[in-house]
């Protein structure tokens, strides 16, 4: 049996630990699951406890949002404190936010084996604030959980080879098991007066994106083009940025900005959707696990294998592109099993 602590902080992260939290406990370990505060509005933290059977947090350090180095930074000397406290065998990591990056350093610098999952994704892109964080966490993590042979390889290309390990991806088991629990209808649809089928699904967050008003314009500029009623779910990030971009609202009465959903109703509305349009790195993956079509709104993607697979499509922030992709959206004929085969946490636990 080992002591663990887990760090999470953003909405992403509670999907991910999810899963391995049951099957940690399963396993007989002890986990002391941190919660950083990144995240905090209930819509973006509470929901997902709610939802999720995850065990409420055992501390939350509330350092809330700022620029990258005080909240990095904040988080930093608080997780340092949690982890002399606690003194686990292992400190589990997941992804690549700031609440990622602090709790790998604190970990590394009082010498506690860092666990990472989500380890070896890359875009290549060091501009993005994840891609930084995620090289860093690799390079101190002793226990590399990868989702995909790829990851592997990323990894090897740096000279990381000692504690890989292809696990799958713990995401996976997440969507599966809220699959199982969703409602005939997801709710917002009915509240929209939507058919299921009959609407896009949309989010946007990413800093390359949201910090740039061109972008975000001309995204909302292809969403007032399309013809298809959406449903877009907006991260507090993305309503600030749509005030400074000077967007007006709204000039079609089909496009739905809704503020941000709990996970069941999210699963909900990828399934019915015709199509999802996103720059999530999560909601790529899970509109190829739930079968449904996806334009991706950067320019590069870390989960690679799906635009092999023919299910994603990059259409950067470019208003032509995206509004072609829409009209010439085809599915494809079929969809090989991606990023290990359902059990990835059952395979960490076992590996902690
Ligand atoms: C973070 C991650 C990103 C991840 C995303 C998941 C980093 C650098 N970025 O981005 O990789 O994809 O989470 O959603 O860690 N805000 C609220 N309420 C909240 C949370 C945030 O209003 O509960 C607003 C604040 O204005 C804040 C802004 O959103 O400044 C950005 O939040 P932050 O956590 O810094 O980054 P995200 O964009 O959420
Ligand atoms: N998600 C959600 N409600 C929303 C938007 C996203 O439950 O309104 C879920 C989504 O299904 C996925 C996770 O949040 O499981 C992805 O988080 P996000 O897109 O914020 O971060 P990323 O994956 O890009 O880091």
């Amino acid at each position: 049996m080992a002591r663990i602590v887990t760090v999470v902080g953003a909405r992403p992260q509670f999907v991910k630990a999810a899963p391995v939290g049951r099957a940690l406990r399963q396993a007989g370990h002890h986990e002391y699951l941190v919660h950083t505060g990144q995240h905090y509005d209930d819509r973006m933290s509470a929901v997902f406890f709610d939802e999720l059977g995850l065990c409420p947090p055992d501390c939350n350090l509330g350092i809330g949002s700022g620029p990258h180095g005080a909240q990095t930074g904040a988080m930093l000397g608080a997780i340092e404190a949690v982890i002399q406290r606690e003194a686990p065998d292992h400190v589990l990591v997941y992804g690549d936010t700031n609440s990622t990056l602090a709790a790998a350093l604190a970990a590394a610098k009082l010498g506690r084996p860092v666990a990472h999952v989500e380890a070896g994704l890359r875009s290549f892109d060091r501009r993005m604030p994840e891609e930084v964080n995620r090289v860093l966490v690799d390079h101190v993590a002793q226990l590399l959980l990868a989702p995909s042979p790829a990851a592997v390889r990323n990894l090897a290309a740096e000279g990381i080879v000692r504690g890989v390990h292809e696990v799958g991806d713990v995401m996976a088991e997440a969507v599966a098991d809220a699959a199982r629990r969703l409602p005939a209808q997801p709710p917002v649809l009915r509240a929209l007066g939507i058919a299921p089928g009959a609407y896009l699904l949309v989010t946007v967050h990413r800093a390359e994106n949201t910090d740039d008003p061109q972008r975000l314009r001309a995204i909302m500029a292809a969403l007032e083009h399309i013809d298809d009623p959406v449903v877009f779910p907006v991260h507090p990030r993305t309503r600030k940025a749509l005030a400074v971009a000077g967007w007006a609202g709204p000039s079609r009465p089909g496009l739905h900005l809704v503020e941000p959903v709990g996970y069941l109703d999210m699963v909900g509305l990828q399934l019915h959707a015709r199509a999802i349009l996103t720059d999530s790195g999560g909601v790529q993956k899970e509109a190829y696990w739930l079968g449904r079509p996806c334009l991706t709104l950067r320019d590069n993607t870390e989960w690679v294998e799906t635009v092999a697979a023919g299910w994603n499509t990059l259409v950067g922030a470019d208003t032509e592109r995206i509004v072609a992709a829409v009209r010439d959206l085809q599915v494809p004929g079929s969809r090989p099993p991606l990023y290990g085969e359902g059990d990835a946490a059952a395979r960490i636990a076992a590996l902690l």
